[in-house]
């Protein structure tokens, strides 16, 4: 393909148009929002539709015979719908809306996990896992007195795939890894990993957090057990965000929480619970949030994720070989998969200090341990600093965070 037929597929001058929010200015300088592992912004679209929503279709779902409720409830299922086409499920009783990713994976710890781990039994997951992929499978190890195994990495930040396969026993019951690495920007193998897993008889949930908005995923092709995400790192609202589980899981999982919408019949002697997806959608839910981040998606399909992905590539290379050519300046993750994060440490400035004076110049990073403090303790750095990607990043935004390090620079000699 030419460059000129690239240029027409993705044109970053017109996607920008469509978030009113980066046309901002942050004292006095134009805005240069590089936080988008964080959360993502939100194209007119989504503020649109979100407006729409409470002006002329708010209602709660699946419980009024009136003509906004009914209207309501469309609007919810056909944004499932969008999800279950995001993610190429089978069926649309396969994507279960959650809070968000952190909420997905809780809900599989304890609806799997209750069920399916016991005492001796093993979960696996890996180095580079965010906190919200550590802790409630360390929660139900502790409860069900299983062990909790961690895939080893590299000094590039790669997962040691044959450490891994050598963990896998009859003992492993899930394995659960991160597609893409918030804090090192990794792309993890996870089709090799579904693939060993799955010769072992074990099922497997990928995180995908961080690669739902930069590359095309596809359940059915990778052949996941779960895959949990947040609307919000796709240009959708917060506090929305699904899990897709094979049905043939969630037909045998119990609920995660009790209450209305997720009954067939109750009685104080005996509930009997509602058919699939809703067995897991307990109480009003995020209903705007859900109609949101179905716009969000109409959104994101519409400029194509290839498209976006080739971009972001070109992008991510261009600022990785900028900053490392900054003296001083060192990356951390440098797997030769990854994608749309920049993680690094400035000698002699702690990466706050770098965060607090980048922001001075309106650039927006983020800077800590990025909910992974394993990772900040294997490469042994208290934290980073962390230029995470997203479609509407420009090189000439790179170019102001590299003279924004500069000053870093003069100021801690
Ligand atoms: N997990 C999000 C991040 O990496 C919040 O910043």
């Amino acid at each position: 393909m030419s460059t000129l037929e690239k240029e027409i597929l993705f044109d970053v001058t017109t996607v920008r148009k469509d978030f009113p929010i980066l046309t901002l200015s942050v004292y006095g300088k134009p805005l240069v929002y590089l936080d988008n592992a964080a959360t993502t912004q939100k194209p007119q679209i989504v503020l649109d539709t979100l407006t729409k929503y409470y002006t002329e279709q708010n209602s709660n779902i699946h419980r009024g015979v009136h003509f906004l409720s009914e209207v309501a409830t469309f609007e919810y299922e056909k944004a499932r719908g969008k999800v279950k086409n995001l993610l190429n499920a089978a069926d649309s009783k396969e994507i279960i809306f959650t809070k968000g990713t952190t909420d997905g994976i809780n809900l599989v710890a304890h609806s799997y996990g209750r069920t399916h781990i016991n005492a001796g039994d093993e979960v696996i997951i890996s180095a580079m896992e965010h906190h919200s992929n550590i802790v409630p499978w360390q929660l139900l190890c502790e409860e069900r007195g299983a062990t909790l195994r961690v895939i080893p990495m590299n000094d590039e930040g790669e997962l040691l795939i044959d450490g891994f396969q050598k963990m896998l026993s009859p003992k492993t019951k899930i394995v659960s890894v991160v597609y893409v690495s918030n804090s090192l920007g990794t792309i993890n193998p996870i089709k090799k990993i579904i693939e060993l897993s799955h010769a072992n008889g074990t099922p497997v949930l990928i995180d995908g957090a961080q690669s739902v908005a930069h590359m095309k995923v596809d359940v059915r092709e990778l052949d996941c057990d779960f895959f949990v995400f947040s609307g919000h790192k796709i240009f959708g609202p917060t506090g929305i965000g699904a899990l897709y589980g094979k049905s043939e899981w969630l037909e045998k999982m119990i609920p995660y929480q009790g209450g209305g919408d997720m009954i067939r019949s109750v009685t104080f002697e005996k509930t009997t619970f509602n058919d699939l997806p809703f067995k897991f959608e307990a109480g009003t839910p995020n209903i705007a949030g859900g109609i949101g981040l179905g716009a969000a998606i109409d959104y994101v399909q519409k400029i194509g994720l290839d498209a976006i992905r080739e971009y972001e590539h070109e992008l991510l290379e261009y600022g990785t070989d900028t900053l490392q050519s900054v003296n001083g300046l060192r990356i951390i993750g440098t797997a030769k998969e990854k994608a749309s994060v920049i993680s690094f440490v400035v000698e002699n400035a702690h990466p706050h200090d770098v965060g607090t004076i980048l922001d001075r110049e309106g650039i927006a990073i983020r800077t800590g341990h990025h909910c992974t403090q394993p990772v900040m303790q294997r490469f042994g750095i208290p934290a980073t600093a962390r230029a995470s990607l997203s479609m509407y990043n420009m090189k000439e935004e790179i170019d102001i965070l590299v003279r924004g390090i500069e000053k870093v620079k003069e100021i801690f000699g």
